[in-house]
């Protein structure tokens, strides 16, 4: 890679960044829900062993530090002109009206918006990709075509009509994809490896349609971009744990190079242009830990690869195409994933790079912000029940214009884990919802450090071992268990972080704190976090919970203190990005739950007047959550994807038909207001 390297329009300061059927659960993240929570260890639920060492060092508190708030955006340089488009006041408000909820197998937009789908599973993504054969698919074919289960969506700017687009393809649902599908173990291999090459990520051209939000694939001409990332494509393994004994494997002695990525989730952008592409359930790949060494047990259990019993059993079977999928014959080759993979989308040879010093956890996204003193900030959920939040500040300032610079910027740093104190008595929070007597859900926290480059400061680990058993070093330091923590986002206006915490119906009114409040959290909630000086580089924040999902109907909800009566309802927040105005968007995946209704894309100012105001955008196909999303840095498209449409059918028996009234595809959406106003607004 050289400094040379075609011009990169950055992004500026905004922009993202990242009820069920059984079915799903088993191939999206190998019925977690269904099993024990793999965090067995025995923290507290709340860091209150540290809130007195928290109050003597006098750590702001939420609120305080929210009314001295000073402007900062993504890369710490916030300019109003930029991240404020006419018509932002103090008190930012919507500009639609809500969708209704309903189970429509269609996307649906608000009056005077309209939507079309830029790209679906099968369609061409490298120059000579065959046309897609639902009945007669390859391997061979689907490395060259539109992977499946689109989530996390970025698109990076080539020139006012051409950009592109990032997308992330985070696992299969053979049942959907082949006609008669049982399981791995009865698979054809062509069917195997098919699903190896469904996985993984594209980049593709896009180009607008015409001067709104509509935009479409490019299918003529050269397309020197367009590239497929698969779980075969060769990664290098960079940071401090490359090399170690904890990678190294038959196929690669030396412990440096991995074959793929898996179960790629949410994700972020970085200030120099390039996609953190985040690998998340990628325990569920793997079979045979039964027979792994007795020694490997613990840690493979903590990440919630079974070692007893069946592991074949429902598995999709990679190993019977690969090897290495066996942990009874390759114990470490676990280890190579749950990384946050850094790929560059203008340079088509760029060896992706999977970042060992960003930790190894079930990755949902990683959000960059730039600290005061120019280092870069990445935030990171860890999405299981009970696992934690985490930070990496990076040792080195970023450089403007200088790649090669930049792209070692993620291999040096400090890694932290989030530690979270409330404000009011345990007493007053007690599982309900209700509000305690301060009338918040709020407190400070500490970013915790687990190791630098140089040293570990988790007592009985190395720096490697930090960085790849990063789950138990996190326990081993008393991080703060969550309810299940997905995507992050800042808010380019105030530089509040926000984070969604999808659901947890695992959790007791006992084990209730006031940043995970509600016992039996079907719902989620929202959480936002400010740093202390507002500086994304600071080991301690104040945080509030501005939303508990649900119902509004539902008395354990709360919007902020907004009026329940004129908010829509919002059930598992999950992706999540921003407008250049400063409101909030979610998209949601509700599984355990959405009211009989279908998942969806909700706005919410987040300041002012109408804080917690949130309404419903757009609604998506029977069966498919909603991902992306992504709001163009104009303003005029925002791109969702809904992932696996026809979720709880087979082919033979589909419950959706969506896109285009045959089978079910997972695809990107481009929505967009009619008269080519701002979206939202
Ligand atoms: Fe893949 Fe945490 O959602
Ligand atoms: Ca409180
Ligand atoms: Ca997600």
């Amino acid at each position: 890679m050289s400094d040379s390297a075609p011009r990169r329009r950055l992004l500026p300061l905004i922009g993202h960044n990242g009820g069920r059927s059984r079915a799903t659960c088993r191939f999206r993240c190998g019925d977690a829900c269904f099993h024990e929570a793999p965090n067995t260890s025995a923290n507290e639920y709340f860091g209150d062993i540290y809130a007195g060492v928290l109050s003597r060092r006098n750590v702001l508190r939420a609120g305080a530090v929210g009314a001295g708030a000073t402007a900062v955006g993504l890369n710490g340089a916030f300019t109003p002109a930029l991240a404020a488009p006419g018509g932002r006041g103090p008190n930012p408000r919507l500009g639609f009206k809500a969708v209704e909820p309903n189970t429509v197998d269609a996307v649906t937009v608000p009056k005077h918006y309209d939507h079309r789908v830029v790209i679906r599973w099968g369609d061409p993504v490298a120059a000579d990709a065959p046309e897609f054969d639902f009945a007669g698919q390859t391997g061979e074919a689907q490395e060259k075509q539109f992977g499946y289960n689109c989530d996390y969506v970025a698109f990076f700017e080539l020139d006012d009509r051409r950009g592109l687009l990032w997308v992330n393809h985070e696992y299969t649902n053979e049942e959907l994809m082949f006609d008669g599908y049982t399981d791995g173990s009865a698979a054809d291999l062509e069917q195997i490896k098919v699903g190896l090459a469904a996985h993984g990520g594209s980049i593709v051209e896009i180009e607008r349609v015409r001067a709104t939000g509509a935009w479409k694939l490019v299918t003529k001409g050269e397309r020197p971009y367009n590239r497929r990332i698969t779980a075969t494509t060769p990664m290098r393994i960079t940071g401090p744990a490359a090399g170690h004994r904890l990678l190294r494997t038959q196929d690669d002695p030396a412990g440096t190079e991995v074959l793929g990525m898996l179960n790629n989730c949410a994700g972020g952008t970085t200030p120099w242009g390039t996609v953190l592409t985040c690998e998340e359930n990628f325990n569920q790949y793997f079979v045979g830990g039964e027979d792994a060494p007795a020694e490997a047990k613990p840690a493979l259990r903590r990440y919630g690869i079974a070692t007893s019993g069946d592991t074949r059993e429902g598995n999709r079977r990679f190993d019977r195409v690969q090897e290495r999928f066996d942990l009874s014959k390759h114990p470490n080759e676990a280890n190579r994933f749950g990384y946050v993979v850094e790929i560059d989308p203008l340079d088509p040879t760029y060896k992706p790079r999977k970042r060992t010093m960003l930790g190894r956890i079930k990755h949902e996204g990683a959000t960059t912000r730039i600290t005061e003193d120019g280092r870069v900030a990445v935030y990171m959920g860890d999405d299981e029940r009970f696992d934690y939040i985490y930070k990496f500040v990076t040792a080195k300032r970023y450089r403007e214009g200088s790649r090669r610079h930049n792209d070692t910027l993620l291999d040096s740093g400090t890694l932290y884990v989030a530690r979270f104190t409330g404000n009011s008595p345990d007493e007053e929070i007690d599982g309900s919802g209700a509000l305690p007597s301060d009338g918040r859900f709020d407190g400070s926290g500490e970013w915790v450090r687990l190791c630098d480059n140089e040293r570990s400061y988790v007592e009985g680990f190395s720096v490697a071992e930090v960085l790849v058993h990063t789950r138990q070093a996190a326990d081993a330091v008393g991080a703060t268990k969550m309810d299940r923590p997905e995507d992050f986002e800042p808010s380019p206006v105030t530089g509040k972080v926000y984070c969604a915490l999808t659901n947890n119906t695992a959790r007791t009114p006992e084990q209730a704190d006031e940043v995970n409040p509600r016992a039996n959290n079907k719902f989620g909630h929202v959480l936002e976090i400010t740093e202390k000086g507002d500086d994304a580089g600071a080991t301690a924040f104040g945080w509030i919970v501005p939303i508990v999902c649900g119902d509004p109907e539902d008395e354990s909800t709360y919007f902020a203190g907004y009026d329940k009566s004129k908010v829509s309802p919002i059930s598992s927040p999950d992706n999540v990005t921003f407008d250049a105005r400063g409101n909030l968007w979610i998209s949601t995946d509700g599984h355990p739950g959405t009211f009989g209704n279908h998942d969806a894309l909700h706005a919410v100012p987040v300041e002012g007047r109408h804080r917690g105001e949130l309404r419903t955008f757009a609604t998506v196909p029977a069966g498919a959550e909603c991902c992306g999303p992504y709001i163009t840095q104009d303003q005029k498209t925002v791109f969702i994807a809904p992932q696996h449409p026809g979720d709880g059918g087979t082919v033979a028996d589909p419950v959706s038909t969506w896109p285009d009234g045959d089978f079910p595809r997972p695809s990107v959406v481009s929505i967009w207001h009619t008269k080519g106003k701002d979206i939202g607004f």
